[in-house]
């Protein structure tokens, strides 16, 4: 199956998962970049990033390459802000709704608690889709290194060649 790595990452844990994936599957990776970026220090980056979340915006993003076409399954990597996924994902699946339709859904999700119930649904939601095929929530995996986390990402892998 051909895969597309998708991510929005911050503060760096979700990047540190998606490569952790991309080494143990044959993808591609695409990382979303907002053209302009988010406050990544202290309370204003909760207050914006939060906000921006809440408010369900959908940031302008620097150009990226997507060639639907090649693949059969995207991997969504975002952390969860708000009790939600990232706004540049929604960005992206806006300007892919044709492009995604069809297609397998898995998703990554990096936290510091929790609250990824919700994401999943949102996600769902935005896709327009009734299950995503595999998931896995981390906290914080860059941050604090876990053996719980790197057996998560392990099985995930599992069920992604699975
Ligand atoms: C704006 C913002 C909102 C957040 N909201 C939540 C939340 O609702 N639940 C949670 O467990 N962690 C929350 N966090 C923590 C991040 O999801 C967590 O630190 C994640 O690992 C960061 O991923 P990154 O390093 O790829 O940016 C939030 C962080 C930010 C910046």
């Amino acid at each position: 199956m051909k895969t597309a790595i998708v991510y929005y990452s911050m503060l760096g844990n979700t990047d540190y998962a998606v490569n952790k994936i991309k080494n143990a599957i044959d993808c591609d990776v695409i990382r979303l970049t907002p053209e302009k970026a988010y406050p990544d220090k202290g309370f204003k980056k909760f207050l914006w990033g939060g906000k921006s979340a809440v408010m369900g915006e959908k940031p302008r993003l620097l150009p990226y390459r997507f060639e639907y076409d090649k693949y059969d399954r995207v991997i969504f990597g975002t952390p969860v802000w708000a009790s939600s996924f990232a706004p540049p994902l929604r960005t992206f699946i806006e300007e892919n709704r044709g492009g995604l339709k069809g297609k397998d859904f898995s998703l990554i999700m990096c936290c510091s608690g929790g609250g990824t119930d919700k994401v999943t649904e949102k996600l769902k939601k935005a896709l327009g889709v009734d299950s995503l095929t595999a998931q896995v929530t981390l906290i914080d995996p860059k941050d604090k290194p876990s053996e719980e986390n790197e057996s998560k990402i392990k099985e995930f892998i599992t069920k992604l060649k699975g």
